[in-house]
């Protein structure tokens, strides 16, 4: 029965259609050269694709600023094209995760462009509007450097519009029931044509109070988040919004509804921060805390594990000097630093290509509680484009091959460049070269993700820290109807001894077996266990035999 909630046991990789493969050769990826390239994601063990917005937009927020929610921008395709990559996925058995960017539209949108032109629109609602320049109007800003207010003038309107991002994304007035309502129809729509949910963008502020009034901590109106999943689960069962929100942990709960009756998944970025931290460091404990402290309530709640996503590495809920830390080892210079609080590069590169710092990471991302969301081109290890503004430097073209374009494109111009030369450009990264050599980044990837599936304990089970000594070693261990998972990683650069009793409750001490090597370990006379691990390393174990989960028993 329950083993029905799909992303429990998810791997979810997300892209942006205009990055993936371009098939018609204007530059730009489409949903043809998309649907081509769906047997790849297949082969790596992809279930869930996540798709940043692909709807028409003039394209001034790469997408984040819609034009018209029902429809495909002409730039990847049509809605033919759309209907036939979601038909793709679903002969693959892989699912659809659509972007839901709500919170605004463009300036664009004809229901902007009527509801400034004239206060009696039907659509003046629509949006939020103040005669006079609000009190808190240089605050709260979502760029800082970058965007110097939140309320602009509007000369067409006479009034000044909110906006918590950039002046060419005007707040919809979300409390409005019209634009509830409207809302729903935009997802109903999208689910008829074959998604299975929404990654939804921005939702502290899709469901904050907002207006002219509204001081610097606006009330969340959680019904919202109640109406939209049960909205969507009447109109197709197995659907699920997994909602993007940087916030304090006992905030985030909250989203997920005391009685898992709000949304189902949101990505865990207090964690992803402390990861980063913890990597900077060597000391697991700010890791670990970060898991207790997210820990959900309800069985049907969910976090989205990353590392990195299409923003920048945002490490603004980490103090000064823990920042410090992380800035220091990963983002040093300036112009790799962006809006004051974050990281704007790619993983390869802030890891140095450290092969056993990356594995480091990505075994971390699979083995924390949740489901793990892969970055395209992570999987290669590409790499940034410094040269390029703000977020651009970590979209740049999928590098397939050394071919033209890195293989993504045989037009003459890109989008935006393929990274070319150096040590991240496409004619040494790229995934034809990485096929072929067993020892790839790549190659060991997909082998880790087919264990992922394979050790259900850990998007199920019940979570638990095991107590170790050492600062540097992170121990945790997953039970799920009867078996048990036990994974260690040392964060450390040197080798350590790991001293630890595997029994969430000390007792039973049992056989450890490898699941990705050949190093098991058996309980000592004291009933410990004790071995050594390289630097940066880790181990995933099954409690008791390598098929323990197979004799579990079925609650
Ligand atoms: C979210 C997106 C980001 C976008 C912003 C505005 O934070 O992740 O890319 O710019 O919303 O929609």
């Amino acid at each position: 029965m329950i083993s029905d909630l799909w992303y429990k046991n998810a791997v979810v990789y997300c892209l942006s259609v205009e990055s993936f493969m371009d098939s018609d050769g204007d530059g730009v990826g489409d949903f043809r050269g998309l649907t081509r390239r769906l047997d790849y994601l297949h082969g790596l063990g992809v279930t869930a694709i996540w798709l940043m917005p692909f709807q028409a937009s003039p394209g001034r927020d790469d997408g984040y600023d819609v034009s018209n929610y029902y429809d495909v921008d002409p730039r990847y395709g049509t809605l033919g094209d759309f209907v036939e990559f979601t038909h793709g996925c679903k002969q693959r058995g892989m699912r659809v995760l659509i972007d839901l960017v709500v919170n605004h539209t463009s300036n664009e949108h004809p229901w902007f462009k009527s509801a400034r032109a004239d206060p009696k629109s039907p659509y003046r609602d629509w949006y939020v509007w103040s005669k006079k320049k609000p009190a808190g109007a240089d605050q709260g800003m979502v760029f800082p450097g970058v965007q110097k207010t939140t309320w602009t003038y509007d000369e067409k309107a006479k009034a000044y519009y909110f906006h918590r991002f950039y002046d060419f994304q005007p707040d919809l007035n979300t409390s409005n029931p019209e634009v509830q309502a409207e809302l729903l129809r935009i997802m109903g729509f999208w689910i008829q044509l074959g998604v299975c949910g929404f990654r939804m963008d921005a939702v502290p502020f899709v469901i904050a109070e907002k207006g002219p009034d509204v001081g610097p901590k606006p009330k969340s109106q959680f019904q919202m988040l109640r109406d939209f999943r049960e909205f969507l689960q009447w109109r197709k069962g197995d659907s699920v919004i997994l909602g993007e929100a940087n916030i304090l942990p006992k905030e985030a709960l909250q989203y997920f509804g005391d009685d898992g009756d709000r949304i189902q998944m949101m990505f865990n970025f207090w964690a992803n921060q402390r990861l980063f931290l913890a990597l900077a460091t060597g000391d697991a404990r700010p890791l670990a805390k970060a898991l207790e402290e997210t820990k959900p309530g309800y069985p049907t709640a969910q976090w989205g594990l990353f590392l990195r996503n299409h923003d920048e590495l945002d490490l603004g809920r980490l103090t000064d000097d823990e920042r410090a830390a992380v800035f220091a080892a990963f983002g040093p210079d300036k112009e790799m630093q962006l809006y004051d609080r974050g990281i704007r590069r790619r993983l390869a590169p802030m890891l140095k290509a450290d092969r056993r710092l990356m594995e480091l990471a990505y075994s971390l991302m699979f083995t924390l509680p949740g489901t793990p969301v892969l970055r395209y081109g992570d999987e290669i290890g590409m790499g940034d484009d410094l040269s390029l503004p703000e977020r651009h430097c970590a979209r740049t073209p999928m590098q397939w091959s050394a071919e033209k374009n890195g293989g993504f494109s045989n037009g003459a111009k890109t989008y935006l460049p393929a990274i070319s030369g150096g040590g991240f450009g496409f004619e040494t990264v790229n995934v034809a070269q990485q096929r072929r050599d067993p020892n790839s980044f790549l190659n060991w990837i997909e082998r880790v993700i087919r264990m992922r599936h394979e050790v259900p304990e850990i998007g199920w089970g019940e979570m638990s820290l095991i107590p170790v000594r050492d600062k540097a070693i992170l121990a945790l261990r997953y039970d799920w109807r009867g078996a048990a998972v036990v994974v260690i990683h040392n964060l450390d650069p040197e080798p350590r001894e790991v001293a630890f009793r595997s029994g969430a409750d000390g007792d039973g001490d049992v056989r450890l077996v490898d699941l990705l090597g050949g190093e098991h370990s058996d309980p000592g006379p004291d009933g410990r266990h004790r071995f050594a691990i390289e630097g940066y390393g880790y181990r995933w174990f099954r409690a008791g035999g390598l098929d323990e989960a197979m004799r579990r028993k079925d609650v």
